[in-house]
């Protein structure tokens, strides 16, 4: 049954909160530590939806996973030393655990079923699977070029080590090749044109793995990992997930008068595009108490609202915001002017085609935008309408992203269906309630 949640305009948004851990760092950890030669403890593991499937993914490959003192512990296997005859791992809504866990089985000789909700098993797998397929991995795809989920792989104890550049910038295809490369002798490399996010590599460096990344000089990265390798086992504290504090930020932002602190967000480098694009923008977020944290940047970020002016983000900057367009061009229907995002066709391959989603939900409420081969117009006046019903397409950031809008829109807005948001952010909407944002 949907649940149907109601945005209304909110008073100025008060107080201080954290967001949940990072939903990729929190995937990783998982992975590594089952892949790792002893016990891992993992605190501040985001305990949603979609980790929950790794989790349970994990083990049914023989890693023990456990809650201890609200920590999570993983046994893990050692690289190569995951077991299973015949196993169904059911991801869900996530993309990243599906493909990430490709990588895994593709250097274990078993065969898996790999399946998934509707949205999953309509997302393009190709860009991962012909890469693996090339070291070695086996799938029963009728056919290479559309192949989606279910589909059944074996993977192999002889895997073959690559070089692959990347057709599209995508971490997780970039990360599956690494975890698959772990287990092959010899170094396996991936090409990117446009740095993605860099959590397995930092990961992998840190835990025992032979990783190296060099610059080329058009502004990409070569990240080479050595096979064969042994990880060994971790303590983790994993920071809050900046794709979730970004909704947070968003609200307080187009709330006048708003003042919130958000503490421990990941400030990584390679995800914090929306927080550089937003300033360019007019808003008012300052870093606070910037740490180093498990060999990433941490920092607490203040926010206040802020009157808004329309920009152009150019599509060199996607990768380093992909997760956060919904809540962007929300924000941007309440700047003065047309903000032009450009370079969006990954979009079309998100939990949902999001990029059709995002402007058909602003039309919804009253917003001009448009679409024009792969970029995004919205054309902003410093008021929003609202009123309007948003369908969600089982996509927790379309979800999330309109339920802020109705926060500073003139009319409630009500989204079609909010059970996703637990695959990322359980929890959502009492945070924000308890900033003093209203929904019924
Ligand atoms: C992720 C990579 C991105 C992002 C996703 C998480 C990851 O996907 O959209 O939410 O953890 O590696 P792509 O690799 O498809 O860009």
């Amino acid at each position: 049954m949907r649940q149907p949640l109601t945005a209304t305009r909110s008073q100025p948004l008060t107080g201080r909160v954290r967001v949940p851990g990072d939903k990729s760092i929190s995937h990783r950890a998982l992975i590594l530590a089952a892949l790792a030669s002893g016990t891992s403890r993992i605190e501040g593991l985001l305990e949603a939806d979609d980790i929950t499937a790794t989790a349970k993914a994990l083990a049914a490959l023989g890693a023990e996973v456990a809650r201890s003192n609200g920590a999570f512990e993983v046994r893990g296997q050692g690289v190569g030393g995951l077991f299973a005859h015949q196993a169904r791992l059911d991801f869900g809504n996530s993309g990243t655990g599906s493909r990430l866990m490709l990588g895994v089985v593709a250097g274990h000789d078993m065969v898996a079923e790999f399946t998934g909700d509707s949205s999953l098993c309509r997302r393009p797998m190709h860009r991962v699977l012909a890469p693996l397929a090339t070291m070695g991995l086996r799938t029963n795809a009728a056919s290479a070029e559309e192949a989606t989920l279910p589909l059944t792989v074996s993977g192999t104890r002889d895997l073959i080590p690559i070089v692959y550049e990347l057709p599209v910038p995508s971490a997780q295809v970039k990360s599956a090749i690494l975890l698959a490369g772990l287990h092959a002798p010899g170094r396996t490399s991936v090409v990117e044109t446009l740095p993605t996010r860099d959590h397995t590599e930092r990961m992998l460096g840190q835990f025992g793995a032979e990783i190296s990344v060099e610059e080329t000089e058009e502004g990409g990265r070569v990240v080479t990992v050595g096979g064969d390798a042994e990880l060994g086992g971790f303590k983790l504290k994993i920071p809050g997930d900046p794709s979730s504090a970004a909704f947070l930020v968003a609200a307080a932002t187009i709330c006048p008068g708003s003042e919130i602190v958000i503490e421990g967000v990941l400030l990584n480098p390679t995800r914090i595009g929306f927080l550089e694009t937003l300033r360019e923008m007019g808003a008012d977020i300052e870093v606070l108490n910037l740490d180093e944290a498990g060999g990433e940047q941490v920092g607490d970020l203040r926010v206040r609202g802020a009157p808004l002016r329309a920009t152009r983000v150019p599509p060199g900057r996607a990768p380093s915001m992909i997760d956060e367009y919904p809540i962007l061009a929300c924000v941007a229907a309440f700047a003065e002017g047309e903000t032009r995002m450009e370079g969006l066709a990954e979009l079309k391959v998100k939990e949902s085609d999001r990029l059709s989603a995002i402007a058909t939900g602003l039309a919804a409420c009253g917003v001009a935008a448009r679409i024009e081969g792969d970029d995004l117009i919205v054309e902003g006046s410093g008021e929003v309408k609202g009123g309007g019903m948003v369908e969600t397409h089982m996509d927790h950031r379309i979800a999330m992203a309109f339920l802020v809008l109705g926060l500073g829109a003139r009319e409630p807005v009500t989204v079609d269906d909010t059970r996703m948001i637990a695959t990322s952010f359980p929890g959502f909407a009492e945070l924000l309630t308890k900033l003093g944002a209203q929904f019924s």
